[in-house]
């Protein structure tokens, strides 16, 4: 099995990538996969660089017993592009990284979260730093990352 590099993208780094961080690891350790799959997230933006997670996604991932211990925000960089999955939240999200690692050098596969679950009617993971609604947001990470681990784990088998 070859390895796989992942990391999960959105503005800020203290709501919804972290969450994403924290619940895919869980997930990939659950599947006995924690020497096989790398995860880190990281924002478009520079606002909360060195902050732990929000205390809305903190408490999500309490009550689901998930760990977050020691993660910290940090800022998307060009050098990124060494990821093999960049997985945007939104679309703004996308367009920044394209536009940061620039078209031409890139081989990591960049997508929406939101692509690993097309019967739900949202282009994008709807923002809870504006929203509040971090319930929300915790089910379609969970659900987006059993897929997004799915995939993986075929791509690399
Ligand atoms: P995130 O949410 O991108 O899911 O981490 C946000 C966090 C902070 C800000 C915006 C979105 N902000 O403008 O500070």
């Amino acid at each position: 099995m070859r390895k796989a590099r992942v990391l999960f993208v959105c503005l800020g780094n203290i709501c919804r990538s972290p969450m994403a961080e924290a619940v895919f690891r869980n997930q990939v350790e659950k599947r006995g996969l924690a020497e096989v799959v790398e995860i880190d997230s990281a924002g478009t933006g520079d606002w909360h660089i060195g902050k732990p997670p929000h205390e809305g996604t903190r408490k999500q991932l309490d009550l689901h017993g998930i760990a977050y211990a020691g993660m910290k925000a940090r800022q998307f960089t060009s050098n990124d592009q060494s990821f093999d999955y960049i997985v945007c939240m939104d679309s703004k999200n996308e367009a920044d990284v394209r536009r940061i690692i620039g078209e031409a050098a890139h081989s990591a596969k960049i997508f929406k979260f939101m692509d690993m679950l097309p019967a739900v009617p949202e282009d994008d993971v709807p923002d809870p730093y504006y929203t509040g609604n971090f319930d929300y947001v915790y089910e379609l990470v969970t659900e987006g990352c059993e897929k997004l681990l799915d995939q993986i784990v075929s791509d690399i088998k």
